[in-house]
Parts: structure tokens; C-alpha cells; sequence
């Protein structure tokens, strides 16, 4: 009787010390953004990423890159479960010492991280950060000292949702083809070939952009019922019907704005996510 009495405590102990237990990632450890939101705004959602190798500014959605603490929250959700949670065939860890291998395993872990904050292949492009460049350092051997914290501005905070109104009546055959398709060449951590740009060189876009036609032709609708982004209500979406070039030129202009505001103010996809940029430039002359 004393013998069992006397063994239920360190079975107890046991129970606890095997039962799994999730703990946060060491913030110093998690590379910095280097990359602030909200740079130059459009005014239609897209904003200026990273310069890319060619010498051109990306443009990103304006919500990009995440608030901080968000993401370190979106980073922990996948360093606990060992993949993405969004993203369940992508596995994430986050070894602590300071090896080559180890850094680079952090890299891809932010990486994979911002690229699916919001589901699978849906979240920041790598261009809203300087982790590519961080990560390249890294395999050259030259990381550079911990950056500096970027000076990020917080995004604007949502508006509430306005109600969004029955769908509208647009003629489908008015609206423009977004002309480019999702899912191309993915880099397997939520990057995906956007269009090429004038400098010869492929934009990365988030995987799951552009939309599906239906998602875009729905979303189009509302905005042009609302006379504004409805999701983003300082900005004016007209659509006016008529055969000049100046009403083509809106109408793209509306598809352009739907486009980057689709989830939110400015989240969205990037214009590099279709061409309506190149068709815009073609009615204007
Ligand atoms: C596009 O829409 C924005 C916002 O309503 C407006 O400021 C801009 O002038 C428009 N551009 C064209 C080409 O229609
Ligand atoms: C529209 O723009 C195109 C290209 O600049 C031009 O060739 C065409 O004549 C214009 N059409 C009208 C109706 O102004």
C-alpha cells in the first residue's frame, strides 16, 4: 500500500513532462521585414516593394508586409504545428543556434510564413521584404548584421465592412480580362510568376492571384453598385459603358481597383497579377 501510494506522484510527473507543450519563437531570432507597408500609395491598393535586381520597384499590395506581432503569431501557429497551417504540405522549422543550416531553415520559415498568412499561397509576396536578399547573404556566407528595424507604418485600420449590395448587372462582355492566369511556375513557398515587366524581368505574385473570373466579376459588381471600392470607400469605381476610349480606360481602371482591394483596403492581388496596366496604357495612347 505505502509502495502504491508512492508511485502516483512520479507517474504524474511523467504525465506531464511527456505531454507536448508549444512555446513561442525567440524574437530576436526572426529576421527583420526590412521592407515598410504603405510606401507610395497608388491610391488604388498597390504599393512600392523592394527594388528588384533589374533596377525596378515591385509594387505589393499596400497591407503588405504584415504588422509584426501578426505575423510573429502566424509564425509560432506554424513552428508549433511543424508545417504551414495554411499550407499543410509545407513544412516549417525554426532550429535555434547559429549555423548556416539553421539560419537558412529560419529564412524559409518566415518566408514560407508571409506567403501564407492568410491561406494556401495567399499572403505577402517575397517582395514586401528583404528576406531574399537576407536569405541570399546567408548562402554567400556575408549575412550582414541584424538590420534595423524597418520604420513601418501601421496600415490604415479596416473601415467596417459596407454591406455588400446585390450583385450587379454589368455586361460581362465590357469587363476586361484580367489576362493573366494564377498559379504559375510556384516557387513551392507561395510565390508565383506575375507578369513580365519593362524591364524584362517576371514579377512574383502571391499563388492564389488573380482571382477566379467569377470571385473578380462578383466584387466588380458591388463596387460598381457602390460608385466606390467597397472594401476600400475613399476610392471612386465608375463604369461607363460607352465605346470611347476615355470609358475604356475607366472600366479598366475599376477592374484595376477591384483587383488590388478585393480582401480589404489594399489587400488584395497586384496589378502585376494581370495585365490591365498594359491594356491601360493602350487606350490612353
Ligand atoms: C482611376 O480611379 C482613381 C480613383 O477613382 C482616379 O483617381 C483615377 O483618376 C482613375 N484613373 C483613370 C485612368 O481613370
Ligand atoms: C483609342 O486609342 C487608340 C490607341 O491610342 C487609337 O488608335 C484610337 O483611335 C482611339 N479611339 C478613339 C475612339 O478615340
Amino acid at each position: 500500500m505505502k509502495f502504491a501510494l508512492s508511485i502516483i506522484p512520479i507517474a504524474a510527473a511523467l504525465l506531464v513532462s511527456a505531454a507536448p507543450f508549444k512555446r513561442d519563437v525567440n524574437p530576436a531570432l526572426v529576421p527583420e521585414f526590412g521592407h515598410p507597408s504603405g510606401l507610395n500609395p497608388t491610391g488604388t491598393g498597390d504599393c512600392d516593394g523592394i527594388t528588384n535586381a533589374a533596377g525596378q520597384v515591385v509594387k505589393i499590395p499596400c497591407a503588405c508586409p504584415p504588422e509584426r506581432n501578426e505575423f510573429l503569431q502566424s509564425l509560432n501557429a506554424n513552428v508549433n504545428a511543424g508545417f504551414a497551417v495554411n499550407n499543410p504540405s509545407i513544412k516549417v522549422s525554426f532550429p535555434t543556434d547559429g549555423s548556416k543550416d539553421s539560419q537558412l531553415a529560419r529564412m524559409q520559415a518566415v518566408l514560407v510564413t508571409l506567403q501564407n498568412t492568410k491561406g494556401p499561397g495567399v499572403g505577402c509576396p517575397a517582395a514586401s521584404t528583404t528576406f531574399l536578399a537576407q536569405q541570399k547573404a546567408i548562402q554567400d556566407g556575408n549575412a550582414p548584421p541584424a538590420p534595423a528595424p524597418a520604420p513601418a507604418p501601421e496600415p490604415a485600420p479596416a473601415p467596417a465592412p459596407a454591406p455588400v449590395p446585390a450583385a450587379g448587372g454589368i455586361d460581362p462582355a465590357l469587363i476586361p480580362e484580367i489576362g493573366h492566369p494564377s498559379g504559375l511556375n510556384p516557387t513551392g513557398t507561395g510565390d508565383c510568376d506575375g507578369i513580365t515587366n519593362a524591364a524584362g524581368q517576371v514579377v512574383k505574385i502571391p499563388c492564389s492571384c488573380p482571382p477566379d473570373r467569377e470571385t473578380f466579376i462578383k466584387a466588380l459588381n458591388a463596387n460598381v453598385a457602390a460608385g466606390k471600392a467597397v472594401n476600400n470607400p475613399s476610392v471612386a469605381v465608375s463604369f461607363p459603358t460607352d465605346g470611347s476610349n476615355a470609358s475604356k480606360a475607366s472600366r479598366i481602371n475599376a477592374s484595376l481597383i477591384t483587383l488590388q482591394n478585393l480582401n480589404g483596403p489594399g489587400v488584395g492581388c497586384p496589378a502585376a497579377s494581370s495585365t490591365l496596366l498594359a491594356q491601360l496604357k493602350d487606350v490612353q495612347g
